[in-house]
């Protein structure tokens, strides 16, 4: 069954370009390669893609880092190509998302470059955040990038600019007009190119409050930001109460204004997604209000430990807080900005996590390679190219590990990727997770997600609502168990070390991993696994 809106309860698949498949042999994946493989795309079973940056840019900061937000980049191919995958996506009832990047421009972008000519107070200088140092020569605030250091530069004439990212991403001044018509015209360039909606990044970003004032405690906020750190929840979310530009009521005005855009295209269902990282959770809610966003990433399971207590509270608060504002959720386990979720969590737990969430109401977000059970890459620190690896002097290690090239095919590296030198090396230890030798493997990962992915088609999608049957809070195995019922089919998960007895009356559909053992109504989940029954 296929909801209606098609975004509802949609499966996106994330490609990040670069990384997916190279189709002239300079190391890095373009779009004739994602053209050449939405076979593959097709097969797993997703409904739609979303394109990580492929526009002009120097990639300081993987394409996120814009100098032309209306041009392709020429190491990922030219429009016509960029054209030609849409049109090939639709062929394969496959609808395409464009990542959109309000926040910051790269500093290549033409406006940064006349403004960096341009003197003090001139128009040119009034897109960006220039301001003029205090009078001890110091930056304008204390506020730290989110890459590490400081997030102002200096320019020649003395005067410095806002980047919350790298030297290279000099914010945008959203009270600028000038900056809102340029973003309507990218918005509308790209749907009138035939794509279907946007990733918003850094949704949260663009107004920025106090800018004139110090943070009380900017290393603690720029740490609280920070998910790789382990710091005390209460003083972590006592923090992230006071960031001065993230979450500022001006950006619901520009989602507003960007709804009306996506709705003028009567019938064609344009859709968008805010990347928002938002203190408290409930503020989440607010991008997806009726005029405002169509879905706001939930990120809580690209951190959440793999036990029922934690997984219920995530999964069961953001059903409930999208429910407020008659949205449905969005689940993702995996990006190109934090670890794969199997060298977070474990391999058989990633699996029964994928297939735990496939039957959940919402839209499901897979990034390309999670379906073939890959881990995090192992890089040497030469290979590193994450900004935030250089902006930290090393400390941080960045989220390169997390896009290594995919391995497509042979026995051995770059399996298949690239006839050249893969951008990032491709551990020989890959031979198992290729996409060929997977597809050989009734066991692999890639027979789960695509048969999962067709079950949900089937029994999941419209199916309204779930019912928790165990869970901390609903039954007697709640701790080591999760279930719920949704439409006629029963999902259990063991979130244990060892087999879980329980009693449902149903025929088994999948199981994650391992074999289910059933005596009548009694069914023995394996470890580590989730299984759908059908009643
Ligand atoms: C979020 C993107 O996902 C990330 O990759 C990027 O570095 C920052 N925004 C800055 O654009």
């Amino acid at each position: 069954m296929q909801s209606s809106p098609w975004w509802k309860e949609a499966t996106i698949y994330q490609v990040y370009p670069r990384s997916f498949f190279d189709s002239n042999g300079d190391g890095e994946g373009d779009l004739p390669g994602i053209t050449a493989r939405l076979d593959y795309v097709q097969q797993l079973g997703v409904d739609a893609i979303w394109l990580s940056p492929f526009y002009t840019s120097p990639n300081k900061d993987g394409g996120y880092d814009v100098a032309d937000p209306r041009g392709v980049d020429p190491r990922f191919g030219n429009l016509e190509d960029a054209k030609e995958l849409i049109t090939a996506a639709h062929q394969r009832s496959l609808r395409v998302i464009a990542d959109i990047v309000p926040n910051h421009f790269s500093d290549q972008h033409h406006w940064f470059q006349a403004a960096l000519k341009a003197p003090r107070g001139s128009k040119e200088r009034a897109r960006f955040h220039f301001y003029d140092a205090n009078s001890d020569g110091t930056p304008p605030n204390n506020w730290i990038s989110l890459f590490g250091g400081p997030s102002w530069t200096q320019v020649e004439d003395g005067q410095f600019y806002l980047h919350l990212f790298d030297s290279s991403q000099p914010d945008l001044n959203w009270e600028n007009p000038e900056v809102s018509e340029d973003f309507e015209k990218t918005l509308r360039f790209w749907i009138d190119l035939g794509i279907d909606g946007f990733r918003i990044d850094v949704a949260h970003g663009l107004v920025k409050e106090d800018i004139l004032k110090n943070h009380p405690d900017p290393q603690g906020l720029s740490d609280a930001l920070r998910l790789d750190l382990a710091m005390d929840t209460e003083k972590r979310n006592a923090l992230l109460l006071t960031v001065p530009y993230f979450d500022r009521q001006g950006v619901h005005e520009i989602y507003r204004e960007w709804r009306k855009i996506f709705d003028s295209y009567i019938g064609r269902d344009i859709m968008a997604v805010a990347e928002a990282w938002v203190h408290p959770p409930v503020n989440a809610t607010r991008y997806v209000r009726a005029d405002e966003l169509h879905q706001v990433f939930n990120f809580d399971l690209l951190t959440a430990e793999f036990t029922a207590k934690v997984l219920y509270d995530v999964i069961d608060r953001s059903i409930a807080l999208n429910a407020t504002v008659n949205a449905l959720p969005t689940w993702a386990l995996s990006n190109h900005d934090s670890p794969r979720v199997v060298s977070r969590i474990g391999q058989e737990q990633a699996g029964a996590l994928a297939l735990f969430v496939f039957g959940l109401p919402g839209s499901t977000y897979v990034f390309a390679g999670q379906e073939l059970g890959l881990p995090d890459g192992e890089l040497s620190d030469s290979d590193r190219q994450d900004p935030s690896f250089f902006r930290t002097k090393g400390v941080i290690k960045g989220r390169d590990g997390a896009r290594v090239p995919l391995p497509w095919s042979g026995d051995a590296t770059p399996f298949g990727f690239t006839t050249g030198k893969p951008w990032l090396p491709i551990s020989q230890s890959w031979s198992q997770f290729t996409v060929k030798s997977e597809l050989k493997n009734p066991k692999s990962s890639l027979h789960l997600y695509q048969n999962a992915l067709k079950l949900r088609k089937e029994f999941m999608n419209g199916s309204g609502e779930i019912t928790w049957v165990e869970s901390p809070e609903h039954a007697s195995k709640g701790q080591a168990l999760l279930a719920y019922h949704r439409g006629s089919v029963t999902v259990f998960m063991n979130l244990t070390d060892i087999t879980q007895e329980c009693k449902v009356d149903g025929k088994l559909l999948i199981v994650s991993s391992g074999t289910v053992d059933a005596h009548n109504e009694m069914k023995v989940i394996p470890a580590r696994s989730c299984a759908w029954f059908i009643a």
